[in-house]
């Protein structure tokens, strides 16, 4: 994800990169030839003029930043977060925002003590077609939504540091890794959710292998989202959602093409063309523009990156007790 963020930085118009660090010195100095589920993980890098650390602390002292991007494991990122914050750095911390609320919490202390902005990468509230989609649910012109199913499933994650992802105790597993993405969007467009039901099924070694969960809404709306990550390498990666409107049904998979289609009442079928492929550049414009102490949009808040990780508690303990889990 480091390489995503470098990416993107180099297409901010004023942004330089100076440094990057990681602790993996082989990691470090040869950055290509990296698996992972992001496009582009396996080009190298031009590091020219680029400062290498391994030490994050030296880099804090040395490199002279005005930001940073935490896009290391997630059981690091509130203790690697709350550093560079209390080092007057600003920082974009991928998501999920921590493993567990007290790292939430310990984290926007340290942003708030520090008066620096610390954002978390909810990329999909960037996502051209997500964003696309709820404009037209804001706006009303297809009128009520009555039901959203979205989707995310893929193989299980292999190529991360020391298999960080497969241990539930550093990643969160599949539903605090993967599927908040989802659980982040429809909190996002439908606010947060009165209560949870969730199912799951669980990976012979523990953790959770696939879940699906009803997000309950008061006037009856009917919203899930599924998530797994034990499908075998041929199937891919789905990402995909269809929200059934009084006017319109409208339909994405990141995996079909034309991928986004907005179905309507006649029969017609609109598909709409975005002007970019993904929700990493905005989300680090976005980024670079509250860095810069420019007016941005309210998209994502630390409140509701949190909120986020609560609800995917909730979440978890619907699966384990089988009941309806409320969210006061
Ligand atoms: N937004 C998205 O679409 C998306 C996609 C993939 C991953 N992510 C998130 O990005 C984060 C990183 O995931 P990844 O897949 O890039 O993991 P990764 O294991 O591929 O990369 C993590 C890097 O951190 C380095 N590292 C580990 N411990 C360190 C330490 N103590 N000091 C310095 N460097 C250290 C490792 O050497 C490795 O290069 C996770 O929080 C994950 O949830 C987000």
């Amino acid at each position: 994800m480091g390489k995503m963020h470098f990416n993107c930085y180099q297409a901010c118009e004023g942004a330089q990169i100076v440094a990057i660090c990681d602790a993996d010195e082989k990691r470090l100095k040869d950055s290509g030839g990296m698996a992972g589920n992001i496009e582009g993980a396996d080009k190298a890098l031009d590091l020219t003029g680029i400062e290498l650390y391994s030490d994050f602390d030296r880099m804090l002292a040395e490199a002279n930043l005005d930001a940073v991007s935490i896009t290391l494991p997630t059981f690091l990122h509130n203790n690697f977060s709350s550093r560079a914050l209390k080092a007057g750095v600003n920082v974009l911390c991928e998501k999920p925002m921590g493993l567990n609320l007290a790292d939430c919490d310990s984290m926007i202390e340290a942003a708030q003590q520090s008066g620096k902005v610390l954002q978390i990468g909810q990329c999909i509230r960037f996502w051209p077609e997500y964003a696309h989609v709820k404009e037209i649910i804001d706006s009303g012109q297809y009128g009520k939504v009555m039901a959203m199913t979205l989707r995310r499933l893929t193989a299980a994650p292999t190529w991360g540091h020391e298999n960080w992802i497969q241990n539930i105790e550093r990643s969160g597993g599949v539903e605090l890794d993967l599927h908040i993405h989802d659980t982040d969007f429809v909190q996002y467009v439908f606010g947060s959710p009165k209560a949870v039901s969730s199912f799951g099924a669980m990976r012979p070694q523990g953790g959770l292998a696939h879940l699906t969960t009803y997000y309950h809404y008061e006037d009856g709306q009917m919203i899930s989202a599924e998530g797994g990550w034990m499908m075998k390498p041929g199937f891919g990666f789905e990402m995909s959602f269809n929200v059934v409107m009084e006017g319109a049904t409208i339909m994405f998979d990141c995996s079909r093409d034309p991928s986004y289609k907005i179905c309507l009442d006649n029969g017609e079928v609109l598909t709409p063309k975005m002007e970019i492929d993904n929700g990493y550049v905005p989300q680090i414009k976005h980024f670079v523009q509250s860095v810069r102490g420019e007016k941005v949009p309210p998209v994502v808040t630390l409140e509701s990156s949190r909120n986020s990780v609560r609800i995917v508690e909730a979440e978890r303990e619907s699966i384990r007790t089988g009941q309806r889990v409320a969210l006061d």
